[in-house]
């Protein structure tokens, strides 16, 4: 640690502001548990900034830190709150309402939680269908909700005393559509912002708004939001760092763990069926066709990048995939996912593989927020701008640069996050390669 780094990170000095949209199951779920785990109540428990270690030179050295040793990362009690929803309840009503966390642990923290009120939302019933809310901003047009946007922004980080901010999108699944002609160029988009063009989505509202403001944003949902040439601009122009999209959690997390084991021993998937029973709100919003089809869109395409028919048609040319939702609302936040795999080995014999995953969503995306809000700061400290692809670890279906393909296979995606952040301190980045048979 002591090489010089080969960029300049500026200090985490003062508190980070962490700005969401949405504040249902998974930010009051994130929230709840960093206060949580600052009060020494609970242990981070699936956060790689604050367990993960990162291996430093040879092996013989023994040089591990801590990720949150070596590289400057916000400590926890640094971290402000603030969130848009178009429901009024504060983040502890918000997390009894979610009930993915117990009663007796948010009773301890209702100071802290009822202290977060959601600020007015932009929001549009063309975008999510299944939900009604009174907390929702009016205005003439969408560049005039963009600017309140700005001034919350600047309201939040002024009563909160932040340094810096941070956005992340935790709001509900918006339906799925595609880059129009308004997200063709910066300056179109936001003459679509001054004519309330109908496809600017409320997410791209936030973006732009944040983007504007410097502020990094990620997408922890699968919208197309700063999926397009406009909001990329704006992004490079202000130098800004975006990452997304759609928390890589439950049945897509055990997707990318187990296909690149058959890829890698070379065995042949002929069927993959995916089902879930998911009953929060989330699911409830993936009810409508619009929302699922973006949803359907990353879980799909997955197993297309890490299995590589085209590579290997013997194996994966016939592979059929489905994914399908359901909304069940006796299980709340606690998902089932069930996957049937049909693989074939040896001389073509099949074999089946059955996953019964009883998970709990908001559980699992919890630490990865955290995460994404930690590297994205470190990431504008450290002068890097545009798609973050070393954080596709994070996500189902991860932003890469136009024509580049995304990369699934979640322990290449590692590799690649923390060969960054030796890269960025100046250290050897680690190859696995072992040159000691020519010694
Ligand atoms: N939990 C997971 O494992 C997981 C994984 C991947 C992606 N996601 C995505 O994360 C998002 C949040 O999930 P959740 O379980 O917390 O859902 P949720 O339904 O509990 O919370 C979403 C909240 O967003 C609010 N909202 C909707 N549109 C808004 C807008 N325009 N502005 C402000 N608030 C708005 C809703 O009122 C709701 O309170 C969803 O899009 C979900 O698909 C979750």
């Amino acid at each position: 640690m002591s090489k010089q780094g080969n960029v300049a990170i500026a200090p985490a000095d003062g508190r980070l502001g962490i700005l969401i949209p949405g504040m249902g199951a998974v930010t009051s779920t994130f929230i709840a548990g960093v206060e949580a785990i600052k009060r020494g109540i609970a242990d981070p428990v699936g956060s790689l900034t604050q367990l993960g270690t990162i291996r430093l030179g040879k092996r013989t050295e023994g040089q591990t830190p801590r990720i949150k040793d070596f590289v400057p990362l916000t400590p926890l009690e640094c971290l402000s709150f603030g969130a848009w929803d178009i429901f009024e309840d504060n983040a502890y009503e918000a997390a009894i309402g979610a009930k993915v966390l117990d009663r007796s642990l948010l009773d301890q923290l209702k100071e802290p939680l009822s202290a977060i009120q959601p600020m007015k939302a932009v929001f549009d019933n063309n975008y999510v269908r299944r939900i009604h809310g009174p907390n929702v901003k009016t205005g003439a047009n969408k560049m005039e909700l963009a600017e309140s946007l700005m001034d919350d922004i600047r309201e939040f980080q002024r009563r909160n005393n932040c340094t810096r901010l941070v956005m992340i999108w935790c709001g509900s699944t918006e339906v799925f559509h595609k880059a129009a002609a308004v997200h063709r160029t910066l300056s179109a988009f936001e003459d679509g912002l001054r004519k309330s063009d109908p496809d600017i989505a409320p997410s791209q509202i936030y973006a732009y708004a944040a983007l504007k403001l410097r502020v990094p944003f990620a997408n922890g949902a699968p919208n197309l939001t700063t999926d397009v040439p406009a909001l990329l601009e704006l992004a490079r122009q202000n130098e800004v760092p975006i990452c997304g999209k759609d928390f890589k959690t439950g049945q897509t997390y055990m997707k990318t763990l187990l296909a690149p084991g058959f890829k890698a021993r070379m065995l042949g998937v002929s069927g993959w069926f995916s089902t879930n029973i998911l009953g929060n709100r989330d699911g409830e919003v993936l009810e409508d066709p619009g929302s699922f089809k973006t949803k359907e869109e990353t879980k799909l395409s997955v197993l297309e990048q890490i299995l590589q028919p085209d590579l290997y048609p013997k194996l994966y040319k016939d592979l059929y995939h489905a994914v399908r939702i359901n909304y069940y609302p006796p299980r709340g936040d606690a998902k089932e996912g069930w996957d049937n795999i049909d693989i074939f080995g040896w001389l073509g014999y099949p074999m089946q593989i059955k996953i019964d995953f009883l998970c709990r969503d908001s559980i699992l995306a919890a630490p990865l927020v955290l995460d994404l809000v930690l590297f994205m700061d470190l990431a504008q400290r450290a002068g890097m701008k545009g798609i973050q692809e070393w954080l596709s670890f994070y996500f189902k279906g991860p932003m890469t640069a136009p024509g580049l393909y995304p990369e699934h296979d979640i322990f290449i995606q590692l590799m690649k996050l923390k060969n960054t952040l030796r890269w960025m301190q100046g250290e050897d980045l680690i190859t696995h390669l072992g040159l000691e048979y020519y010694d």
